[in-house]
């Protein structure tokens, strides 16, 4: 093992000098050096700055604070970088740029020395590539901003060692943030896992389901995600999204499950961004985003009759809250007004034809995640007005949210989970990453809920397969095809986070 002390990094741009920030907190003498001069001062004021910050607000002592100051050195040449354990590279994301920036380093450092990219979109073989010790490079993958985005990547390449990989996980595990191993694949593990959220959810718009807002605010209320897909990619930036979009499908040789939306490609001609710009799939205005006010609730008609699909997962609960609303409950679906399904997977037309329901009246409401959540209730292609209405009133009555959406396998919260299982099982199946580390990566990386196969075992993993199955078969689309990580498990009644034994 390699003891770390003395760390290099290269490139003081927002994340060399975040990366700097963290481990300077964490006891290490760290060298920084930047192609241009004057960012390599500014990174170490602005770091100066960070630790006077936590004096002010009681977080350090004045004396951690300037041993930290003290421990940064700015270097005005790549060959002050030499007696480092470890450089971290975090220069242009260009690739023939930072093979010459290894070239230099292994003629600078000395043979133990390890070497980090913290490339996003490269892999590590290519950047590798034009190094005589190839087994001593890996990536280490910081998120943005470093200090507080506690789960850092460490991704061994083909070539890399055992010895420079623990090293790395140590290291980043000692500064108080969380390690995960991730093969050098595209996206690695955490952007890879968050692939399903940005596609379906444009899956959605694409098909007219649902509008943006609608889209992330089930997400949000009723599943519980930070953001929802929208919300999220005005965070980062259309334009820098679309990129990764296009080339994690193109570097996984055009596989269906990360195909990009055609909706992204006028948007990001038409420079709508995100928050960057003032507009992207919101508006903005001095910062705030802008919502449309919404239509009023509608109120219950007098003497409606309600019927219930007697094989709805909550159909009591259902039944109950008509009961509450004073509606009468009818026996055949033919002499309701109002008709509630619950389907997995199906979409509410074809559930109708199927059972021969009466379409016109019918709204499906969505199983997923409970009636005590915000609630999706979801049209057929012949629901008319006043059923519409009525559900809508009927499913607000007690206050709770709820959204309208029209008619999709799966509505909004059993589609995008469904996806987003299918891909971690994918990872786990591919042994990008071991299942601890894709449900803990997904959980802090990400911010979601929980791990993506703990989500898949909580709603049934056999739920799961079936939501996915059926959007296939309605569909039509092979990104729906379930991964053989799910159908094995679900075959022999085992959780999807199930680790067969070694050979
Ligand atoms: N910004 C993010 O959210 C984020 C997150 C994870 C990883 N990354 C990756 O981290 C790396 C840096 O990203 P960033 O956002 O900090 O970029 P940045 O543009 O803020 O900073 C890059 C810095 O590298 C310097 N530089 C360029 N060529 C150099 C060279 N040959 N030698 C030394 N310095 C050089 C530039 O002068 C600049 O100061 C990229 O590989 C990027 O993909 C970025």
């Amino acid at each position: 093992l390699v003891g770390i002390k003395k760390i290099g990094v290269a490139g003081a741009g927002a994340m060399g000098r975040g990366i700097a920030q963290l481990f300077a907190q964490s006891g290490h003498e760290v060298s920084i050096y930047d192609a241009v001069p004057a960012a390599t001062t500014a990174a170490v004021e602005f770091i100066a700055l960070m630790f006077e910050r936590g004096v002010e607000k009681g977080r350090l002592t004045r004396a951690q604070a300037d041993e930290y100051i003290a421990s940064v050195n700015a270097c005005t040449d790549l060959t002050q970088l030499a007696n480092c354990d470890l450089v971290v590279e975090a220069i242009v994301e260009d690739v023939d740029i930072k093979r010459q920036l290894f070239a230099q380093l292994e003629d600078i450092v000395g043979p133990d020395c390890i070497l980090a990219s913290n490339t996003s979109s490269l892999t590590i073989a290519e950047i590798a590539a034009g190094c005589r010790q190839a087994e001593r490079v890996a990536g280490l993958h910081f998120f943005n901003p470093v200090p507080l985005m506690k789960l850092v990547e460490v991704i061994s390449a083909v070539r890399t060692n055992e010895t420079t990989v623990v090293s790395l996980v140590d290291l980043v595990n000692g500064t108080g943030h969380h390690a995960v191993v991730a093969a050098d694949q595209p996206g690695f593990l955490v952007n890879h896992a968050g692939r399903g959220l940005y596609t379906e959810g444009l899956r959605i718009l694409e098909e007219q389901v649902a509008s943006v807002e609608d889209v992330d605010t089930v997400m949000r209320e009723a599943v519980g995600f930070r953001m929802g897909p929208f919300e999220l990619l005005d965070l980062t930036g259309l334009d820098v999204s679309a990129r990764v979009m296009e080339s994690i499908y193109n570097q996984f040789q055009q596989e269906p499950r990360f195909r990009p939306s055609s909706l992204v490609g006028p948007r990001v001609a038409a420079g709508l961004f995100g928050r960057k710009t003032g507009a992207g799939w919101y508006r903005y205005l001095n910062g705030e985003r802008q919502l449309a006010s919404k239509p009023p609730i509608p109120s219950l008609p007098p003497g409606l009759r309600l019927w219930v699909d007697p094989e709805a997962d909550q159909c009591s609960e259902l039944r109950q809250l008509g009961v509450s609303a004073g509606l009468s409950e009818v026996a055949q679906p033919s002499e309701a007004d109002l008709v509630l399904i619950q389907p997995w997977g199906d979409d509410a037309s074809y559930f109708c034809a199927k059972r021969a329901l009466p379409a016109e009246k019918t709204v499906a409401i969505d199983p997923l995640p409970g009636l005590d959540k915000h609630r999706t209730a979801m049209l057929t292609v012949a629901t008319t007005p006043s059923a519409r209405d009525a559900a809508h009133a009927l499913m607000s009555c007690d206050g709770i949210g709820v959204t309208i959406i029209n008619d999709s396998p799966g509505f909004i919260t059993q589609r995008v989970l469904a996806t987003i299982v299918n891909i971690a099982a994918e990872l786990a199946q591919r042994g990008i990453a071991a299942v601890t580390d894709i449900e803990n990566a997904v959980h802090l990386g990400l911010g979601y809920p929980g791990g993506p196969l703990g989500i898949g075992d909580a709603i049934g993993p056999a739920r799961v397969e079936l939501i996915l199955q059926r959007m296939q078969a309605l569909l039509g689309d092979p990104r729906y095809r379930p991964s053989r990580w799910i159908s094995r498990r679900v075959g022999l009644a085992l959780p999807l986070v199930h680790i067969e034994a070694p050979r």
